[in-house]
């Protein structure tokens, strides 16, 4: 095997051995075993470098080994897979089985990391990933205490996942216990959102580029929304869901993670401590609501039977296995946060997220204020000023995507919102990570920018504590529900109405190949119609076209169902999620051929008939399958 080599800009890491708890989990399989394969194959793991696992399986070393072998082939994020690399992994991996209540397991467990410190010449380096429930941090910890690790020459450093302590109390507590035998410097709290390219990105693009910091303030900022929807349900992981929640689960941490990137002041320098006390500092400045007011800022819901994305039937969130079939546990959640400091005052910060969704996107989206409309009076775009918005693609797109008003070339004055986009599958060669390696990597060499310090975490949980109590003492009628693959409830719409803003959904060109009639569009098509379409809200009962009016538009529902009225306002057919109608307006000049009214809430998408024109050139077989289903359906009415 080919040692790892590395370049000077990015040496590797220390040598060390990495102490595993919690070996045989999910976690092991999926991210860190193929974060640490990347790590080998990109030359930053040292020669003196070895892994120990412990968790209660019944494994030694070589069936540990063959287990990580068979799931390597699965999870490994490499576009080629490099049997010799692995091999060099696979030679540094250990395990023993433990009982974390034994003492003498822990005292078996030192004898044999001190073998191995002198087999790989590891200088006595110790990082402990505890890839385990928060219940059982403190007793691993107090273990390592007691059996000696202290006393090993070299640094000791501990990885602590994620959730951090289930609620404030807890997480106080935590911070407390660790805190007694170790210190704040050698606790290494992760969020894998932190090692996410397009996270880190929003340090760099904020203050790398001069031109944004004179915007980033109430002046010219409306609002930032920020979306992480997921479409996979509980999956699996009931167990720990259930017990968790959307807010503990991804909001405390990994949603706060990078709105404190996005709205923190400039750090004065990329020193740990220069990053993290401007984090801190955000996360303290965010108002702590009252009690009575979670439901004027916060919004709680859970998944109700549904459809997949695959148009497959999904189970209600309570009927979901190890899920409690009574259990008032979010799936979704949408706040309303304000920053109390200068430079955000009066600036709503919009957040959401939830399982069980009908697209998967993590998405950040800063309005700007809009340009004042009065020189467009009188002119064909009168109306037509949109904000300025700056959208952060956080995954699975990746990209910076920056919406103006552009003029359309004609002899008339007519605007017409266009994107300067950046995609980082254009511009960067990297192939795509688990987000797990920058943060091993960094751990390694001490460097802790991208780990939490315990002020942040605790000023996080303080803000959502409110939302915690009061949806925990909400009557169970209180938790309203939404269909499993839809756009999540009703009610975090209303919450923005009320503000007279509306989430931005972003449509990408995953969510577009989705709908039936775009499916073998080419993605050319896809990325201008993504930006064409208007996403637009009515509510039950909500008239959206009228027989005998004329349009120039047609609609793509996106969420809800709508009812078709024949000419005596009787329903003669429904139509659901991914179903389009109104094509005539769009296609020809003749009147609409049927009223469609809204059955409950409905998103609909509007296709107007000028941008649908431009788009055609890219995709001129849209025209005709719209056409058909157009006659077909006038023929019908
Ligand atoms: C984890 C949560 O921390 O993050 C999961 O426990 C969630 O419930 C996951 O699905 C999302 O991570 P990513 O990287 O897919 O956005």
């Amino acid at each position: 095997m080919t040692s790892p080599s590395s370049s000077s800009d990015t040496p590797p890491a220390d040598p060390c051995l990495m102490l595993l708890f919690g070996a045989s989990g999910d976690l092991t399989k999926r991210l860190l075993t193929p974060a640490l394969l990347n790590l080998v194959c990109d030359g930053l793991l040292p020669d003196e470098f070895a892994i120990m696992g412990m968790a209660m399986d019944d494994m030694d070393d070589a069936s540990f080994r063959a287990k990580l072998e068979n799931e390597i082939r699965t999870y490994s994020t490499r576009t080629h897979f490099e049997p010799e690399r692995w091999e060099w992994l696979k030679q540094r991996i250990h395990y023993m089985p433990g009982n974390f209540g034994k003492k003498e397991d822990f005292t078996a467990l030192l004898a044999r990391c001190n073998e191995l410190d002198v087999k790989f010449q590891l200088k006595g380096n110790l990082l402990v990933y505890l890839a385990i429930s928060p219940t059982l941090i403190n007793l691993v910890t107090s273990q390592l205490d007691d059996a000696g690790f202290k006393e090993r020459q070299g640094w000791l450093r501990i990885i602590v996942e994620k959730p951090f302590g289930t609620d404030l109390q807890s997480a106080r507590m935590l911070s407390q216990q660790l805190l007694t035998r170790w210190r704040e410097k050698q606790i290494y709290r992760i969020d894998h959102y932190l090692g996410k390219e397009t996270v880190q990105n929003l340090i760099s693009f904020r203050f790398a580029n001069g031109i944004f910091e004179p915007l980033w303030n109430k002046n010219h900022i409306d609002h930032i929304q920020f979306s992480v929807l997921e479409t996979v349900g509980a999956e699996g992981r009931g167990g720990y869901y259930d017990k968790s929640g959307v807010v503990r689960d991804m909001i405390q941490n990994h949603m706060f993670q990078m709105l404190a990137y996005l709205c923190m002041e400039p750090p004065a320098s990329f020193d740990p401590d220069a990053v993290r006390n401007e984090k801190g500092k955000l996360v303290q400045a965010l108002r702590v609501v009252r009690f009575d007011e979670v439901p004027e800022y916060g919004v709680h819901a859970q998944y109700a039977p549904g459809k997949k994305a695959d148009g497959s039937n999904a189970i209600a969130y309570r009927s979901e296995p190890q899920v409690d079939p009574q259990s008032r546990t979010e799936t979704y959640a949408a706040m309303k946060l304000h920053i109390d400091n200068w430079r955000w005052e009066g600036v709503p910060i919009y957040l959401r997220s939830g399982k069980a969704l009908w697209k998967r996107g993590t998405e950040i989206v800063v309005q700007f204020k809009k340009a004042p409309q009065v020189i467009f009076r009188n002119t064909p775009s009168a109306r037509l000023i949109d904000n300025n918005q700056l959208i952060f693609h956080i995954q699975p797109d990746q990209a910076v995507e920056f919406r103006v008003q552009a003029k359309k070339p004609g002899p008339n004055l007519v605007l017409q919102k266009v994107d300067m986009r950046f995609d980082y599958s254009e511009a960067f060669e990297a192939g795509r990570a688990t987000g797990y390696e920058v943060l091993l990597y960094s751990a390694m060499l001490g460097d802790t920018t991208l780990f939490s310090r315990s002020d942040f975490v605790e000023a996080s949980w303080q803000v959502v504590q409110p939302f915690l109590d009061y949806w925990k003492a909400a009557p169970a009628s209180e938790m309203p529900t939404y269909p499993a693959g839809s756009w999540g409830p009703s009610e975090a719409y209303d919450m923005l109405e009320r503000d007279g803003r509306r989430w931005h959904e972003v449509v990408n060109r995953d969510v577009l190949a989705r709908v039936p009639d775009l499916a073998g569009a080419p993605s050319t098509f896809l990325h201008s119609l993504a930006l064409m379409l208007e996403p637009n809200a009515v509510g039950p009962g909500d008239t959206i076209i009228h027989k005998g009016d004329m349009g120039t538009e047609m609609f793509y529902i996106c969420r809800g169902e709508v009812e078709i009225l024949d000419g005596k306002n009787q329903p003669v057919a429904r139509l659901g999620e991914g179903s389009s109608f109104g094509e005539v307006g769009l296609l020809l000049d003749m009147p609409r051929t049927a009223t469609v009214r809204a059955i409950g809430n409905c998103d609909l998408f509007i296709l107007r008939r000028e941008s649908f024109r431009r788009a055609l050139k890219d995709y001129p077989e849209l025209h005709t399958i719209l056409l058909e289903r157009a006659n077909k359906r006038a023929g019908l009415s």
